[in-house]
């Protein structure tokens, strides 16, 4: 628990056990589940966390407002991970009403049975008065369920921003961030992003836009530090993201069952780096400890303008990790990037040009017909310098 303001409290917790986030996204430094009280004539309680955490909760929530009893539970956003605990605070706090829009009634009760009269539907822009301080609140829709909507403080200059700014992470004693945190957090906020919310950038847009209107002095996400000294960072950075700009550079996905592949992603590399160009490199198989695999690969596919995909051919095809990754490139939208495809096959290439084939479904920019060699990885079957060149 942390009081972060006269108001506002933070009662969220920290999962470090948990190893794939969404069941797909891993988690080297864990990520957190926050929520918040308002406490004021009356206490709304913004969002709940994850399952599993009912003891810790209800202990921060104790340590803030002892025996009081809470007035509101504001449901920003419905996915499990924010939501799991509502049919438990309401066994708790019987008089407790929800707030939440017409898109949330129909989940609650799907998920938890929520009973119709506990939940005050509320409309966009609508608020409702605790005392001293007033709450207001804004559809998000599609950032990243139908649902989401952001909760306004207007008292405090304060967003409570449901998933939007939010990162992995776990987050240190204090919650609110410093000088370095934008900094500390940024690749896994990239990596957030990317993963989660990576197909909307759309209606990020919208979100932006409508936010903008708002005179923003601190973030409340759900998700990893609050943003208080570094509110214009994170907003410029999901402009950014939502807007799909990118940097000059590389990144480099491959998979390889044999290593030949993996090979020639690595002479590729290598012959990037001593050109000065930034370049990761990400191999989906899973042959070394700690890769981020597909989760990273997305990360800095944010980054960079450039994507080169290797695949051994594979039953005829791409081997099919590498093609989840274009999949997941197309189911993104992701645009205007340089794409170039190798691999190694034994008895007739396919792979080659089946990348090639998907990257054009995405409209990318052919840097070349790319490299498909038979067997072993040769500098001569494999020329990473004259691809290098077309970078
Ligand atoms: C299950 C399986 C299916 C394969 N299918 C093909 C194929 O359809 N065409 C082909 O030329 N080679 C095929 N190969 C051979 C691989 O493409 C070849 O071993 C390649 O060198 C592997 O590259 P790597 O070392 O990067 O994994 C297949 C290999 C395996 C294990
Ligand atoms: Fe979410
Ligand atoms: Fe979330």
């Amino acid at each position: 628990m942390q009081k972060i303001s006269n108001r506002i409290y933070s009662v969220g917790v920290n999962d470090d056990d948990k190893v794939l986030f969404e069941g797909l996204w891993p988690l080297p430094y864990g990520v957190s589940y926050n929520s918040y009280l308002v406490v004021d004539e009356k206490i709304a309680l913004i969002d709940t966390v994850e399952a599993g955490f009912e003891e810790e909760f209800l202990e921060n929530i104790h340590s803030a407002i002892g025996e009081r009893d809470i007035d509101y539970l504001v449901v920003n956003h419905m996915e499990p991970d924010h939501s799991s605990l509502v049919g438990y605070m309401l066994d708790r706090y019987p008089q407790l009403r929800i707030i939440a829009n017409a898109k949330t009634l129909p989940m609650l009760q799907g998920y938890y049975g929520t009973p119709q009269e506990k939940v005050l539907v509320v409309k966009d822009g609508e608020s409702i008065n605790l005392g001293t301080a007033t709450l207001s609140f804004h559809m998000i829709p599609m950032v990243h369920w139908p649902e989401t909507m952001v909760t306004w403080l207007a008292e405090e200059n304060t967003v409570f921003s449901a998933d939007a700014f939010g990162t992995f992470g776990v987050v240190g004693e204090d919650i609110t961030d410093n000088e370095d945190t934008f900094e500390l957090y940024r690749d896994e906020m990239i990596r957030y992003y990317s993963n989660i919310v990576g197909k909307y950038g759309i209606p990020v847009q919208s979100a932006l836009k409508k936010l903008s209107g708002l005179p923003v002095e601190r973030i409340c996400s759900t998700h990893g530090p609050v943003w208080e000294k570094n509110v214009s960072e994170v907003v410029a950075l999901y402009d950014k993201l939502s807007r799909y700009e990118v940097g000059r550079g590389v990144c480099i996905v491959y998979g390889s069952m044999y290593g030949n592949t993996a090979a020639a992603a690595d002479a590729l590399a290598i012959e990037l780096e001593s050109r000065g160009i930034p370049c990761a490199v990400h191999d989906l198989a899973g042959n070394n400890a700690g890769e981020l695999g597909i989760s990273g690969a997305l990360r800095d596919v944010f980054k960079y303008d450039t994507i080169i995909a290797g695949s051994p051919t594979y039953n005829n095809g791409i081997f099919p990790p590498v093609e989840t990754f274009m999949r997941a490139l197309k189911s993104r939208l992701i645009k205007d990037r340089r794409f170039y495809a190798f691999g190694s096959y034994t008895w007739s290439g396919a792979s080659v040009n089946q990348l090639n084939a998907l990257a054009q479904e995405m409209n990318f920019e052919l840097l070349g017909s790319g490299t498909s060699f038979a067997q072993a990885y040769t500098k001569d079957k494999f020329n990473a310098s004259a691809i290098a060149d077309l970078i």
